[in-house]
């Protein structure tokens, strides 16, 4: 692990999440809002942005697999768990991690749009947009951040390193 190196502190985290937390609370004035965590990479994100959010939140979690371990993403994605219940009529923000390629958020919104939601907004603590193949945008993005690969606080490189509190740079 000692090969790792810092990217976003686990402070500056807490700060940039606060922020994001207190906008969507703006934004949505007084309204409920749906939550979607991208299992498993959001769920550390999802926990914190939620208890920054002063609104009634309800919390649904989606899984897809991408085809590919590690480092690679083959592009295809596939749903393994969809949401529990219908997001007819609600203010949905779907909660990513990274938004990388785009591909997953991508088939995710299509997926959601169909539920026919009253809103529907993205969440990504983090935006690697170098690297995008479809083009998607999310409203609320913590950190920009160039072309390398990142783990903790959520995030795993082959499965380890969700639980480092810092946000590091795989070499
Ligand atoms: P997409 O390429 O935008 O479809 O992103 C797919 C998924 O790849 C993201 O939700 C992350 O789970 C994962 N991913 C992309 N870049 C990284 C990274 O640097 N570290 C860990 N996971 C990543
Ligand atoms: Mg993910």
């Amino acid at each position: 692990m000692s090969e790792l190196k810092v990217l976003f502190t686990r402070q500056q985290i807490a700060a940039r999440v606060a922020e994001l937390g207190a906008q969507i609370t703006r934004d949505f004035a007084g309204e409920p809002v749906t939550l979607i965590g991208v299992l498993k990479g959001a769920a550390i994100f999802l926990s914190d942005l939620s208890r920054n959010i002063d609104l009634d939140a309800t919390f649904d979690f989606i899984s897809v697999s991408s085809y590919g371990n590690e480092k690679q993403n083959s592009g295809e994605v596939k749903m393994v768990k969809d949401v529990d219940q219908s997001m007819e009529g609600k203010n949905v923000i779907l909660v990513e991690d990274i938004l990388d390629t785009g591909l997953t958020l991508s088939y995710l919104k299509k997926i959601l749009e169909a539920h026919k939601p009253k809103s529907l907004r993205i969440a990504a603590l983090l935006d690697k947009s170098a690297r995008r193949i479809q083009p998607i945008h999310a409203e609320y993005v913590g950190f920009e951040i160039p072309d390398e690969f990142v783990v903790g606080y959520g995030m795993d490189y082959a499965e380890r390193y969700r639980n480092l509190a810092d946000i590091c740079v795989v070499p």
